[in-house]
């Protein structure tokens, strides 16, 4: 898969803390997660990374979240509030339990399922095939930055942990823009850093400590767990992330935090 604008890359600068946003200069390759390569986002090292990570994907995703993750994605569904026969693309759909909550909350919804990881893709279409549910949800490869949908074709859009991941979230924004309709409504769930003392203290704990090495444990993939705090740590604080999704021709963009602010959800319109 080829690296889209490679010379201009943007990243979260660790240093930062705050998430001010930086070019991202160091060199690909393996890491511990906590250097400054941990935050490398080359498309091709985050794609062979959940590629490896792939088979225990759900299961960490349920254990690692007491089983909240179902819960976080299917109040994003609910809050977008979709029509019948609505029109939704998912972007970084991973393993695709987004595209499956959509097509099942919404009556007659169709949803296209796009991500750059091969083997994530094979286990969300083995479940959406389990599930009966392939006549309203497709799978595609693809990167989030170029969907391969045509303009103002889609009703919605959604991106459940994925933004964080991609290495120029600014053009993956812009590009969900680009292939929605006019008024068309954006979901967009990303992990956050709660702000109550006693519960931010614990939570950093387990999202710093346990959470990686239970992670590694599982997953036999060094990195992968440690690289998830490292990120969510240098993602912009729900302010400047809504800013950034109205500078890219959104409107109406709220923040909602779920679970004392350990996950936020973004809302917004087109235009
Ligand atoms: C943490 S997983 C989230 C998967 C799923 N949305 C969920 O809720 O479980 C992040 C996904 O984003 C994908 N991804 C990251 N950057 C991408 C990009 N630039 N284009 C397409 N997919 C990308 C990864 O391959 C991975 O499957």
């Amino acid at each position: 898969m080829s690296d889209p604008g490679a010379n201009e890359r943007e990243r979260v600068s660790p240093a930062s803390g705050a998430g001010r946003w930086t070019p991202a200069s160091e060199p690909e390759g393996e890491s511990d997660g906590r250097s400054p390569s941990a935050l490398d986002k080359t498309p091709s090292r985050i794609a062979g990374m959940f590629d490896r990570i792939a088979p225990r994907y759900d299961l960490l995703n349920a254990v690692l979240s007491a089983g909240l993750d179902r819960r976080w994605r299917n109040r994003a569904v609910d809050e977008l509030a979709l029509a019948r026969n609505t029109r939704v693309v998912d972007v970084c759909t991973g393993t695709a339990d987004l595209a499956i909550a959509t097509v099942r909350r919404v009556p007659g919804a169709t949803v296209l399922g796009v991500d750059f990881s091969g083997a994530m893709l094979g286990i969300g279409l083995d479940k959406v095939t389990k599930a009966g549910l392939r006549s309203g949800l497709r799978l595609v490869r693809g990167d989030a930055t170029r969907l391969p949908v045509a303009t103002a074709s889609c009703d919605a859009a959604t991106i459940a942990f994925g933004i964080r991941n991609v290495a120029e979230p600014a053009a993956a924004i812009a590009e969900v823009a680009r292939v929605l309709r006019p008024r068309g409504r954006l979901a967009i769930l990303e992990f956050g850093q709660p702000v109550i003392p006693g519960i931010r203290t614990l939570y950093l704990w387990y999202f710093r400590y346990l959470l990686p090495a239970i992670g590694r444990l599982v997953s036999k993939h060094n990195s992968a767990y440690s690289y998830l705090p490292a990120s969510v740590q240098a993602f912009p604080p729900p302010q400047e992330f809504m800013k950034l999704i109205e500078s890219r021709g959104f409107s109406h963009v709220r923040a909602v935090p779920l679970t004392f602010g350990i996950v936020y959800l973004y809302i917004a319109e087109k235009g």
